[in-house]
């Protein structure tokens, strides 16, 4: 019997047949320079300390971060995104080590440039590296996070940064109107050459736990509902991202990446700023924890999961695969 199927002119896989063709037109191509690199920054030693749930990531002592910045930079990499390993001696229940201008991460920040002057260096503006109790606002006696008091904080926090040359202030705390008033600051600083990676769609979600350990920012299953975004709502990421947008964000962030692609495409179709997925430890962590029990291939794995990043409308992906993506993908 001969199969009809149906309008014979008509064979998508025309287009699939050769590699080849294949190449010609691929849509989305994952590039170096769409990729941020995460680097977590101890104070002390001389060695990289590995991050257990997160193989591969290594907390990098200040010493050692010129190094490392080199070889990212020898890589290809356009772009790192710093996070301090603080000592629990320098934090304090409203964070306030988060503006001294000689701390940790503004001395990485000056380390970066000297090392790599042409390293484009954002850094995570929120208290829980520096909170005894690892909330990215100040509490009060009540539980409750203060908002205005900490965009306070992050103001402060954000004009040390620039002092220290950090090129985008990028603000996950989540409080309200944290974007202008840090505009505002930075501006008044005379900082107006420095950028705002806005974390606007963050989402409250349990990926970020290896992240947590990895900066010692207390319990890892801490309750952050009352700043972060619920899961399920995609409207309210938008108020967020239009917001942010009005308050003067240079690029907005959505965060975690994968579960979260329909917010990544809803953004991008109403900004026109760069939008940056943020591809975070657990997600990162999933992966390498199927690869090492041989349950899924690593490259195509990861080359699949940053595509989809891009076809979802991402410009920028952070990632702590950024550097083994240089190594093994491209
Ligand atoms: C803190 C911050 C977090 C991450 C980036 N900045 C954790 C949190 O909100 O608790 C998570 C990143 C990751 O999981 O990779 N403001």
């Amino acid at each position: 019997m001969k199969i009809d199927i149906g309008n014979p002119h008509r064979r998508p896989r025309r287009m699939r047949l050769h590699p080849g063709v294949r190449a010609l037109v691929e849509e989305n191509i994952l590039r170096k320079e769409d990729l941020i690199a995460p680097l977590f920054v101890s104070e002390t030693g001389t060695v990289r300390f590995p991050v257990p749930s997160l193989p591969g990531v290594s907390r990098v002592p200040l010493q050692e971060l010129a190094k490392e910045v080199g070889e990212l930079a020898a890589l290809g990499l356009r772009g790192v995104m710093l996070f301090p390993v603080n000592d629990v001696k320098v934090k304090t229940p409203s964070g306030e080590e988060a503006f001294n201008p000689n701390g940790l991460v503004q001395r990485a920040i000056a380390e970066v440039k000297r090392a790599v002057p042409g390293m484009v260096v954002f850094a995570d503006v929120a208290l829980d590296p520096f909170t005894t109790h690892g909330h990215d606002g100040i509490v009060n006696d009540a539980g409750e996070i203060l908002n205005d008091e900490t965009v306070e904080a992050l103001c402060k926090m954000s004009v040390t940064l620039a002092q220290a040359g950090v090129d985008f202030a990028s603000p996950s705390d989540m409080m309200d109107g944290r974007v202008g008033a840090i505009r505002t600051a930075l501006d008044g600083a005379g900082f107006w050459r420095v950028g705002i990676l806005a974390y606007s769609a963050k989402f409250a979600s349990a990926f970020y736990g290896p992240f947590r350990e990895a900066v010692n920012s207390g319990a890892r299953g801490l309750d952050k509902k009352s700043y972060q975004l619920t899961p399920g709502n995609i409207r309210q990421a938008l108020q967020e991202t239009e917001l942010d947008e009005q308050e003067g964000a240079d690029m907005l962030m959505v965060k975690p990446a994968l579960p979260y692609l329909d917010v990544v495409r809803a953004v991008r179709e109403k900004s026109l700023l760069p939008i940056v997925a943020y591809h975070v430890s657990g997600e990162y962590a999933m992966l390498k924890a199927a690869v090492e029990r041989g349950w899924l291939d690593e490259k195509p794995c990861v080359q699949e999961t940053l595509t989809s990043l891009r076809r979802a409308g991402a410009d920028l992906i952070v990632t702590y695969y950024a550097r083994w993506a240089c190594e093994n993908l491209f």
